[in-house]
């Protein structure tokens, strides 16, 4: 399973690459808002920016702002045209599940974005997305289940042969990254925190306080 951070945020993306597991980057409007990058030109150069410093053959998604078929062909061409780790980020509406149709003839990455049922997973791998994004954590806040959605996406995919990778999105915590790799995603993406939570059990820590102590003992003692 691929380990994508779930940011715009330069210093988190360096500190996940430099942990030497980072599979890619995912960003949306409201991660740009948040780290204050604003106006075309500047969103450009902050994407190129992020490319960069994840090095080759990360995929890093970046999403469109229009939601018309022609604007989202438009601004994703000019997406895809800053790296080629790019992966053009289409919300799940009916314009932008025509324009993954058209992304993949033309051999553009997508990754729709946006999605809380197995059929609107159905229709973006119809249409050729090489990523959907299942919100786990935006179904769990409502009181649905979101690794059950990813479990039933999952089922399927096998069952069709639809070769469009799940991106468990919307991750909140270490158990919903665990459960979601369970449950067949293929990629997840999340926040640092989340991600971080992984390295952490009591009995590690207590472990390794043992092991030291009794170094310590023993080679004052030789
Ligand atoms: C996915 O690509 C989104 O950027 C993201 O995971 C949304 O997460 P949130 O529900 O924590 O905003």
């Amino acid at each position: 399973m691929l380990f994508f951070v779930d940011t715009a945020n330069l210093d988190q993306i360096r500190e996940a690459v430099e942990l030497g597991v980072l599979d890619g980057v995912t960003t949306n409007p409201s991660l740009m808002a948040k780290e204050g990058i604003t106006g075309e030109k500047n969103i450009l150069r902050h994407y190129r920016a992020i490319c960069e410093l994840v090095g080759e053959n990360r995929d890093v998604s970046a999403e469109v702002i229009a939601t018309d078929y022609q604007g989202i062909v438009e601004e994703g061409k000019r997406l895809a045209d800053l790296h080629e780790n790019i992966v053009v980020k289409v919300p799940m509406i009916r314009d932008g599940i025509k324009a993954i149709a058209y992304f993949a003839e033309a051999g553009i990455r997508t990754n729709c974005t946006l999605v809380f049922s197995a059929g609107q997973a159905l229709l973006a791998a119809r249409a050729g997305a090489t990523y959907v994004s299942p919100f786990i954590g935006r179904i769990d806040d409502i009181g649905w289940n979101g690794i059950r959605l990813i479990r039933e996406i999952n089922h399927l995919y096998l069952e069709t042969g639809y070769e469009t990778a799940i991106l468990a999105a919307s991750i909140r915590s270490p158990l919903h990254i665990v459960e979601a790799a369970k449950a067949g995603a293929d990629a997840v993406t999340c926040p640092m925190s989340a991600l971080l939570g992984l390295l952490n059990h009591p009995l590690t820590d207590i472990g390794l306080a043992k092991f030291l102590a009794d170094h310590e003992k023993a080679n004052k003692q030789a």
